[in-house]
């Protein structure tokens, strides 16, 4: 089977990498094959419910205490295993207080994430907070967070949802405290240092998770072609993981491109490069065996200062929505208000690729408790919850600077900031506590 691109997008964030910017291609040929995803579905803009944005005044409330749950958490993940709640199943439910930070507050939001800024229209989306079935998942709690994270290091590894995340944390943050230092140690590494509470936050760009280079930049789906090295995690991450408490990996969406797919330095097979005597090994299995690179690199395994000794967490995939035309086309992202529970589910790739991270997970789970390591491993699953959330896109509310070979004409794949993403970040605190 093969498959359409979507991605994500730039891989330098930031002005002191603007230098290396790389193109992405995102024509996709009229043979490319259109997963339902990115399809036409409908084209509705179902406007069930519609909350008025609040006065700005009221933008940033005090912080409130956490609701109390109305039945203990036990345990830490979710994940179904043992009893507790398990977060990652519920609804969205209307947040009044929301949101705790606005484009004017928070310096970090990325242009492509500031949909305030940009002018989305309806700015109802903020207002919704995700409520787990069977207990209550506070709002994100800056001051218990930087408690928590004293003297501490937290690491986000993957593509640019990842950079979403660690934007939406550090504007979350901002209640508390700013970062008192950001440094580009490269185009791929930036760190925000919190001096008050010697807490550090870093953001590696590694979109597949393993060592990578481009071999093409045209393709078979004109989105470039790639060497993937499936067995080697990309050491730009990899090489630091001895300096982290807490790492969030993440990364699904560039593994729609091309690639050739080596192991132990040999070619092994491709994903959709159409080469008579390459096998095609499918997306599915780059991702499954990138994502097992990684977690071997977050085991703890072996000897020496090199190992890694903290709590390692799995972000499962995100969703892209697109409605009423292709993603490098008319598709769009124009709801107001999220779907109801079971009003949407999630299908195609991206349930295969929930299904192989979770499978990946629990296996080096496993592997890491029967090693005796002192490695927690957890897999956070935010992938149900986001497919509700086709309101929470940028569209074409953003930032964004045309490239050659770059067509992208709304964004349905990452997150407005404020907005649905920033529960990442109230359960990563529910994870980590
Ligand atoms: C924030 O967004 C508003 C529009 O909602 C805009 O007027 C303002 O200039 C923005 N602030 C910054 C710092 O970009
Ligand atoms: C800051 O935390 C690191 C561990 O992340 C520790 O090695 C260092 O001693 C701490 N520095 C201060 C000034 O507390
Ligand atoms: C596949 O065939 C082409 C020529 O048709 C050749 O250049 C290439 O090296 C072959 N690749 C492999 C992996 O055998």
């Amino acid at each position: 089977m093969r498959s359409l691109l979507h991605t994500t997008n730039d891989n330098n964030p930031h002005p002191p990498a603007a230098g290396s910017r790389k193109q992405q291609h995102w024509h996709c040929s009229s043979r490319c094959f259109v997963v339902s995803l990115l399809l036409v579905l409908v084209a509705l803009v179902a406007s069930d419910v519609y909350l008025s944005f609040p006065n700005r005044r009221n933008l940033l409330p005090l912080f409130r205490q956490p609701l109390l749950s109305r039945r203990p958490s036990k345990q830490r993940g979710g994940g179904g295993e043992g009893g507790g709640c398990d977060i990652f199943r519920g609804e969205w439910v209307p947040d009044p207080d929301a949101p705790y930070y606005t484009n004017d507050t928070c310096k970090v939001i990325h242009e492509h994430y500031d949909c305030m800024r940009y002018g989305k229209p309806d700015l109802g989306f903020v207002n919704w907070r995700w409520r787990p079935d069977g207990c209550d998942l506070p709002r994100f709690n800056p001051w218990r967070f930087l408690h928590m994270m004293r003297g501490k290091s937290l690491a986000f590894v993957g593509d640019s949802l990842g950079r979403n995340q660690k934007d939406s944390l550090i504007c979350l943050l901002t209640r508390v405290a700013e970062p008192t230092t950001t440094t580009w140690l490269s185009s791929k590494h930036t760190v925000y240092y919190y001096g008050d509470y010697n807490f550090t936050v870093s953001h590696f760009w590694a979109p597949y998770l393993v060592r990578h280079e481009q071999i093409d930049e045209d393709g078979p789906a004109h989105t470039g072609v790639w060497n993937l090295y499936l067995d080697e995690p990309d050491d730009v991450w990899a090489a630091h993981v001895a300096e982290f408490d807490y790492v969030v990996v993440s990364a699904s969406s560039w593994f729609y491109r091309p690639s050739m797919l080596y192991e132990a330095g040999r070619l092994v097979g491709c994903h959709y490069c159409k080469l008579p005597n390459v096998t095609d090994l499918t997306l599915r299995y780059a991702l499954r065996m990138a994502t097992r690179a990684a977690l071997r690199a977050l085991s703890g395994a072996g000897d020496g200062s090199g190992r890694f000794r903290g709590t390692a967490l799995l972000r499962t995939v995100d969703p892209s929505q697109y409605e009423g035309g292709e993603w490098n086309g008319d598709g769009n992202c124009v709801r107001t208000a999220p779907y109801r529970r079971g009003q949407k589910r999630v299908e195609g790739f991206e349930r295969d690729f929930r299904a192989l991270q979770a499978e990946e997970l629990s296996s080096a789970a496993k592997a890491v408790t029967d090693s005796g390591s002192k490695v927690r491993m957890l897999l956070m699953d935010t992938t149900e919850a986001m497919i509700l959330r086709a309101d929470a896109h940028p569209s074409k509310y953003r930032g964004w600077t045309p490239e050659k070979h770059f067509t992208l004409h709304n964004d349905c794949v990452h997150w407005c900031l404020p907005g649905a993403i920033d529960t990442w970040n109230d359960m990563l605190l529910h994870m980590l506590k």
